[in-house]
């Protein structure tokens, strides 16, 4: 790196921050459930003390697969409802829609221009999504994870928590950077993925095995679920054929029995070795309503709450437009210098 390469930062860097920044996208591709609120989630509403928080709805990423326009626009609504009912505050954090900021698109195009052909292929969703959608490998499909490092690169975060499944493309987010600041000077910040450890691992009610997932819709406890639906669920949930004190935790030899242990421990505090005395005695007859009662109460007030919002679609509109505001702003100064720096002539 030259001296003529280095460049008057506008914004304070990151260790002059009063706060880190974190960043991260949802896609708006259905209903949260269970396993998104208490693994994650129920979590963020605590991170404001700690950090300046950036979530946006990454509606642009959706359309690498063929969307239903109707069903689009209103989950990208009640998305936002739902996540604001689960406790993130548009105030402390910026709630945002993708396609609302511009910038995402137009740095996603420079950044095309700095990401090896090779490197996308190697893309493990890549190759997973083009087998599974063989009638729709789109350009966009294949050029996703280089939107996802203009998402991130943008606002400079220190850290972007994401998923074990997307670890890699915020690897490839950190090496374009890399690339282009080593070209043009310190540019961008080279983001670090943040696996939270609080937070509980949910598994399937009818596959214990898996991650809950909406793929698996019986297995699968909504937020938005009627009560009936939740008891349901969890009264079918897989357990095994134990009968002498079987509610007792053990996650290798009984795994469905530890994941409901595990939600109703999350929910209620309580420890495992409380719920086995709690338990003592009685079958999972007993066990898996009372599991099933405490998810129906605690998703209650989210549930009525997101029911609110839904029909105050004025305010919806305005934490987006708001969010869209704050976000442009810091977006569109890394997207003026990046202009700059390859060339672009701005007058
Ligand atoms: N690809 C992410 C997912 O499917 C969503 C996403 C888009 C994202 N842009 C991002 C996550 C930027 C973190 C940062 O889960």
């Amino acid at each position: 790196m030259t001296d003529s390469h280095t460049i008057q930062k506008e914004e304070p860097t990151p260790q002059s921050r009063d706060k880190k920044r974190m960043l991260s996208g949802i896609q708006p591709s259905g209903d949260l459930h269970i396993g998104n609120y208490l693994g994650a989630i129920k979590n963020w509403a605590d991170r404001v003390d700690e950090y300046e928080c950036y979530y946006f709805m990454a509606d642009m990423h959706t359309i690498t697969v063929r969307q239903e326009p109707a069903e689009l626009r209103k989950r990208s609504l009640n998305q936002l409802a739902q996540y604001i009912a689960c406790g993130l505050d548009p105030q402390k954090n910026v709630l945002f829609l993708q396609s609302h900021v511009s910038a995402h698109a137009q740095l996603a195009w420079v950044l095309n221009c700095y990401t090896m052909f090779g490197e996308l292929t190697r893309m493990t969703q890549f190759k997973d999504k083009s087998s599974k959608y063989k009638e729709n490998i789109n350009a966009g499909l294949f050029t996703y994870p280089v939107l996802m490092a203009a998402d991130i690169l943008l606002y400079q975060p220190d850290y972007v928590p994401v998923g074990e499944d997307q670890k890699q493309h915020v690897e490839l987010t950190r090496d374009i950077a890399q690339r282009f600041n080593s070209i043009y000077g310190d540019v961008f910040t080279v983001p670090e993925p943040f696996i939270s450890s609080a937070g509980a691992r949910i598994y399937g009610l009818t596959s214990p095995g898996d991650k809950m997932s909406k793929s698996d819709p019986n297995g699968c406890v909504f937020i938005m679920d009627e009560p009936d639906v939740i008891m349901r669920k969890f009264k079918r949930a897989v357990t095994d054929s134990d009968t002498d004190n079987p509610v007792r935790y053990d996650k290798e030899k009984k795994p469905g029995v530890a994941n409901l242990m595990n939600i109703y421990s999350t929910l209620t505090g309580k420890k495992y070795d409380e719920i086995e005395k709690e338990f003592e005695g009685k079958g999972y007859g007993i066990f898996k309503p009372a599991v099933a009662e405490t998810v129906i109460d605690a998703l209650a007030p989210i549930r009525e709450e997101t029911v609110r919002l839904i029909k105050d679609k004025e305010y919806l509109d305005g934490v987006y437009r708001d969010g869209a505001n704050r976000a442009s702003y810091i977006a569109n100064k890394t997207l003026r210098k990046v202009y700059k720096k390859v060339g672009f002539y701005q007058g």
